[in-house]
């Protein structure tokens, strides 16, 4: 699979997972794969495609990473943000994207790209709360900041909500809700080599956000099992029952990128991942 980066939406039964489509190291768009039992998977399309347009801000030769789909049931659209950095410019745009879709599995139409409220804008994440609000998460400042912004009720353009959540050079955050509390699992900043992941929690998206140190169990933790986070999926239909899904990047080959996914360990009030060489959805009760 190509399609890294990535994040899932349950849809009327079936999961769309979402993820960059990589050739060795080019940027080539965001393919979308789906799924009814997380065990088999198939191919749908290019979801999002960079622009043959030279002045676009997607023409091709920009990249495009860690996109995250949401379904807004107010305008029933499939609304996608990625991290984009602009062509020939390395990483310094450091902009957000927003995609828009009547299918979930596109095609994607590219509604806007910016810094959000004018902040940098680069590793980054969607969550959606219970009251159908959401919130775009992302890595500011040079990555120094990681900040949260509300989201307009069409999920297409950050409100001036918008606040610093702590300034710590952490990066690719996960925010998931469990028992009525948000838990953040997020990376150091080593580029594509991995290292040790922290997760926090906090009573409000805003904040404050308490540190739970490493939550990673097993060998290699303290650099999460050779990889970095990217998305928690909650099981569709079960309670409780959260998938942590990561990253292997081959940085040479980026398209050959290895996917990790491991149960979230939610025994005696802890919040932990432990390796599993191999392990089912019956995990979960
Ligand atoms: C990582 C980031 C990846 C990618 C990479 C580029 O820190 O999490 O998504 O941007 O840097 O070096």
């Amino acid at each position: 699979m190509n399609a890294h980066g990535g994040g899932i939406v349950h849809h009327s039964g079936t999961y769309y997972w979402y993820g960059e489509k990589r050739g060795g190291t080019e940027s080539q768009g965001v393919n979308v794969y789906s799924s009814k039992d997380l065990y088999n998977w198939t191919f749908e399309k290019l979801a999002f495609s960079p622009s043959d347009d030279k002045e676009s801000d997607i023409a091709w030769g920009c990249i495009i990473e860690r996109p995250k789909v949401i379904y807004n049931k107010r305008t029933k659209k499939f609304v996608m943000w990625f991290h984009l950095e602009l062509k020939g410019q390395g990483y310094a745009a450091a902009r957000a994207a927003v995609a828009i879709s009547d299918s979930p599995t596109g095609p994607f139409k590219l509604v806007d790209s910016f810094r959000p409220n004018g902040h940098m804008s680069r590793d980054m994440g969607l969550f959606v709360d219970d009251d159908d609000v959401a919130y775009h998460i992302y890595s500011s400042d040079e990555n120094y900041e990681l900040r949260l912004s509300k989201l307009t009720l069409d999920y297409l353009a950050p409100t001036a909500s918008d606040k610093l959540l702590f300034r710590n050079h952490r990066e690719a955050p996960a925010l998931f809700k469990y028992n009525k509390k948000y838990y953040l699992f997020t990376s150091g900043c080593t580029g594509w080599a991995p290292n040790k992941a922290e997760l926090h929690v906090a009573d409000d998206l805003f904040g404050p956000w308490t540190s739970l140190g490493d939550p990673m169990r097993g060998p290699d933790a303290q650099i999460t099992f050779d990889a970095q986070s990217t998305f928690v999926l909650p099981v569709a239909g079960k309670k409780d029952a959260f998938i942590f899904m990561a990253d292997r990047w081959k940085p040479k080959n980026l398209l050959d990128s290895r996917y990790i996914w491991l149960p979230i360990d939610l025994k005696n009030g802890t919040v932990t991942v432990s390796w599993k060489d191999q392990w089912k959805l019956d995990v979960f009760k």
